[in-house]
């Protein structure tokens, strides 16, 4: 009987230590540059496998509609991108879209698809910044962007892009990396489509929303300053140390979570995380902007409460640091949660909508009850999104 406990308490304390060792040498494993990148990115798992991205046609497509073609960057990476051409333009155009060859095309001018964005001047045009993992034609994003140009599919042209080391793009991912890429599209848009910023919108999604809060920070920022018609982000997140700290694997498992409760170890074991990704900042910063000069600007922030990946949490948070950004002398995210008592709209199973109105902007906060990490992507509320952007009241 003894013996019998005696040999539990050895078990016991054996199984204790050895997953604390397997979990220190996790710790150590995350500090590794390699394999943050990998968890952060998810960059090696491309969901597309054995697809060819240069036939959209497999991932339901009109023949042609899509036009797989490539970008640089100014360090030399080669972005790969998908120019979506909206239902009515191709019907209006289909003999002649067929004349053309299908697949990759290397000067994109050349074709009629991208004519048809470029010269006209009601063409608005959405670049789509993708979240962690996946290629342009992973999952939900094919359902989204059709969510995307709904509301005006005659107009409403989608670019869509690989970030580098996704997919077909060279190079590897990393914070600074990414936001050349980013830079490179947007440089795309204004330059080569000779599309002007007020009739360019940017939707993202997860990653994606960080990679837009860096470039919409800094073109406003630049002077003279580069401000879009709209800013659309799903499932967005306030930076990667807040994120880390609430992550779970599978919804179970934290990472950083149990560190969160000491803040001084959590903040010491943070520096370790290489990108940081400080949206919340950047946001703050964005609107700060735009307010001090009188520009005109809109956000909507979306994301529904069942997503499992980001929780939900993180984008009450960014909003707070966008409309915080509009106060002089600021206000507490507990003040503004009591205000948020008085102006939220409550839709029922849809969720619930807040929107903040000043002199220059609108930012909408949007929290679905339902949607998950991606599914939200295709939903009409998307659609809706842009809509309000292209036409406000
Ligand atoms: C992109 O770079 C490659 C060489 O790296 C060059 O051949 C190509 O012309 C460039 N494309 C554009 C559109 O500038
Ligand atoms: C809120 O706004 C105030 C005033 O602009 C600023 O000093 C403060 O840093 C902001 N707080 C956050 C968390 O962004």
């Amino acid at each position: 009987m003894g013996d019998l406990v005696g040999n539990l308490v050895s078990f016991t304390s054996i199984t204790a230590a050895t997953l604390v060792g397997v979990y220190a040498c996790f710790l150590g494993l995350i500090a590794t540059s390699f394999f943050q990148s990998h968890a952060v990115y998810l960059h090696a798992i491309q969901m597309t496998w054995f697809k060819d991205l240069n036939s959209p046609e497999v991932f339901g497509f009109l023949h042609n509609q899509v036009t797989p073609f490539s970008i640089n960057v100014s360090d030399g990476e080669t972005l790969y991108a998908w120019h979506i051409l909206p239902f009515e333009a191709y019907r209006k155009h289909e003999s002649d879209l067929l004349d053309e060859p299908a697949g990759f095309v290397t000067d994109i001018t050349s074709r009629l698809a991208f004519k048809l964005l470029r010269d006209d001047p009601e063409a608005i045009l959405i670049l789509h910044m993708h979240g962690a993992g996946g290629t342009v034609g992973s999952g939900y994003r094919t359902p989204n962007y059709r969510a995307l140009s709904a509301g005006r599919p005659d107009k409403i042209h989608v670019l869509t892009f690989d970030y580098r080391g996704f997919g077909r793009s060279t190079g590897s991912p990393s914070e600074p990396g990414m936001f050349l890429d980013g830079l490179a599209v947007v440089e795309w848009a204004l330059k080569v489509a000779g599309i002007p910023p007020e009739r360019i919108i940017v939707f993202s999604q997860s990653m994606g929303t960080a990679v837009t809060c860096a470039l919409i920070e800094h073109y406003a920022l630049e002077s003279p300053p580069t401000i879009f018609a709209g800013t659309i982000m799903v499932a967005s997140f306030v930076d990667v140390p807040t994120l880390v700290a609430t992550y779970r694997i599978a919804g179970t498992v934290p990472i950083l979570g149990p560190f969160a409760k000491f803040p001084s170890l959590f903040r010491f074991l943070s520096r370790f995380i290489r990108d940081k990704w400080p949206s919340g900042e950047r946001l703050g910063s964005y609107v700060r902007s735009n307010e001090a000069h009188g520009r005109k600007y809109r956000l909507t922030l979306i994301h529904a409460q069942d997503d499992y990946d980001i929780p939900w949490t993180h984008t009450p948070v960014n909003f707070w640091r966008a409309v915080n950004a509009t106060v002089p002398g600021g206000i507490t995210y507990k003040e503004l949660d009591a205000e948020k008592d008085s102006i939220r709209r409550d839709l029922g199973a849809a969720g619930t909508v807040v929107e903040w109105r000043t002199a220059n902007g609108v930012i909408r906060e949007e929290i679905l009850k339902y949607g998950l990490h991606d599914v939200v992507m295709g939903y009409p509320i998307v659609t809706m999104a842009v809509m309000r952007i292209l036409d406000p009241r």
